[in-house]
């Protein structure tokens, strides 16, 4: 049976008992998700080995007929994962692919399978089995890219960059400082993705259409078997609940934004005007008429991928808003939208793992940018505050005066000679000459999360004993 095209217009073998004749082709289309939900092969057939056994061991279907299940349901995930095994759309989803196959391997028996569930609790059970296994990749490559950072921010804890606002030159602080803000950021997703998985760690099973069931199903034992710390709750609820797939969108597209900003950055410094970074062969492209170039294509696909993990979140909020309890049909157009987002993020987050390791740090540019646009002038205000006794108000104003001064004479605040500071405030000794330096400006910065080369080490020894 290949996509149901040749095959003859009979009712569907699964619930087509009081139905005259087959659907309509567009019928079939619009409601078929084979396409897409085979990826849930692997948790669908899980989900009923448990279901069977439970089954078996509640004495209500016979342990020959759950030895014949278990074994056909082997034989059916050994043909998908070989690749001959035949989906068919005319048997719209994966559960039904599934079943129908038992049945012509096993025959009779396949049909007590589907005892005491529905397929709303099974699709409800199989793709919360899939977006757990799917936060715990997240999990993994979010630790791989705070991993690559430390180590950038360990070798670069005395490296000075300017820092910026309003993408304007404000203070110098150091590249370990700027990389263990991505570590905070990273760091939180992370434990957006550990609570997630706290959030959804309950088993469906067992909420059949949306009632429950009247034979004596154990679902702490399905739950267990499945590894879920317990059973739900409230089987209207089980059935009609996508907030495991909302929630894991939802991080997908925070994490998504953080990785739009790196991106960003690694766009800008890696400009020739820039220079901050140089990315790697392996990271970057070439132009096919311009042969100077060098692109950071992977970084801006990178910030390209937040539109569409993004737009799968609203997606998917849009089909749940309004929906009456419990299941309806418009659910099966979560699968795609997290799929799509999943792909997404594993790519985007591998693509700056590599990147974040590779790229070559240009310590010498970063140090002459840092030194330039009066960077240090907060340093100078201070100054005068703790060693002149200035209110600071008043001691932000005579700093301006020597920023306007440098700005004329187009030279640094370092370069002004003692005299010219003199004659805006004659309070003013050498000993200010000491923290007009980058170094100087950076190393004074010990509050605590601030910029100063020890305390970086310390966020970076605080991270490391938790990555
Ligand atoms: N393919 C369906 C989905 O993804 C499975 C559940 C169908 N349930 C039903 N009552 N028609 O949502």
């Amino acid at each position: 049976m290949a996509d149901g095209s040749s095959e003859t217009k009979s009712s569907n073998q699964m619930w087509g008992g009081r139905f005259a004749s087959g659907p309509d082709a567009i019928m079939e289309e619009i409601n078929a998700s084979i396409g897409f939900d085979k990826k849930l092969y692997a948790q669908d057939i899980r989900g009923s080995i448990a279901h069977a056994t439970m089954l078996a061991h509640q004495g209500i279907i016979s342990v020959e007929d759950k030895d014949k299940i278990v074994h056909g349901l082997d034989t059916i995930l050994s043909e998908i994962e070989s690749g001959v095994f035949e989906f068919s759309r005319r048997l719209e989803d994966i559960h039904m692919n599934v079943e129908a196959r038992l049945a012509a391997l096993i025959g009779p028996a396949a049909g007590r399978l589907h005892t005491a569930r529905s397929r709303n609790d099974q699709v409800a059970l199989d793709f919360r089995l899939w977006v757990k296994e799917e936060l715990q990749r997240t999990e993994r490559a979010l630790t791989a890219l705070i991993g690559a950072f430390l180590d950038r921010a360990e070798e670069h804890a005395d490296t000075v960059m300017p820092g910026f606002t309003h993408l304007q030159t404000a203070q110098p602080v150091t590249f370990g400082h700027h990389c263990m803000a991505y570590v905070e950021m990273f760091g939180r997703d992370r434990s957006r993705v550990r609570h997630a998985i706290e959030h959804m760690d309950e088993s469906p099973i067992g909420a059949a259409a949306l009632a429950g069931t009247g034979f004596p199903i154990d679902r702490h034992m399905t739950a267990k078997a499945l590894g879920f710390r317990e059973p739900t709750r409230n089987s209207i609820d089980t059935v009609s609940d996508r907030d495991f797939a909302l929630e894991f969108l939802s991080i997908a597209s925070i994490a998504a934004t953080h990785l739009s900003r790196l991106a960003e950055e690694i766009v800008i410094w890696s400009t020739p005007q820039f220079g901050f970074i140089r990315l790697s062969d392996a990271f970057s492209t070439g132009s096919s008429i311009m042969p100077q170039k060098k692109n950071p294509d992977a970084a801006e696909l990178v910030r390209a991928k937040t539109g569409r993990i993004n737009g799968s979140l609203i997606a998917l909020l849009t089909v749940m808003k309004g929906l009456p309890l419990a299941y309806s049909k418009d659910m099966q157009e979560d699968k795609e939208q997290v799929f799509d987002a999943a792909e997404s993020l594993e790519l985007a987050l591998a693509a700056m793992t590599g990147m974040v390791r590779d790229m070559t740090v240009r310590a010498d540019r970063m140090k002459a940018a840092a030194g330039s646009g009066y960077s240090t002038a907060t340093d100078l205000a201070d100054w005068l505050v703790r060693e002149a006794g200035l209110p600071f108000r008043d001691a932000h104003h005579v700093t301006g005066r020597a920023v306007a001064l440098a700005e004329q004479k187009g030279c640094d605040l370092a370069d002004l000679s003692l005299a010219d500071l003199r004659a805006i405030n004659p309070a003013i000794t050498d000993k200010v000459f000491d923290v007009l330096t980058v170094e100087a400006s950076v190393a004074s910065r010990t509050s605590f999360g601030g910029t100063a080369p020890a305390e970086v080490r310390k966020q970076i020894a605080w991270w490391r004993a938790r990555n």
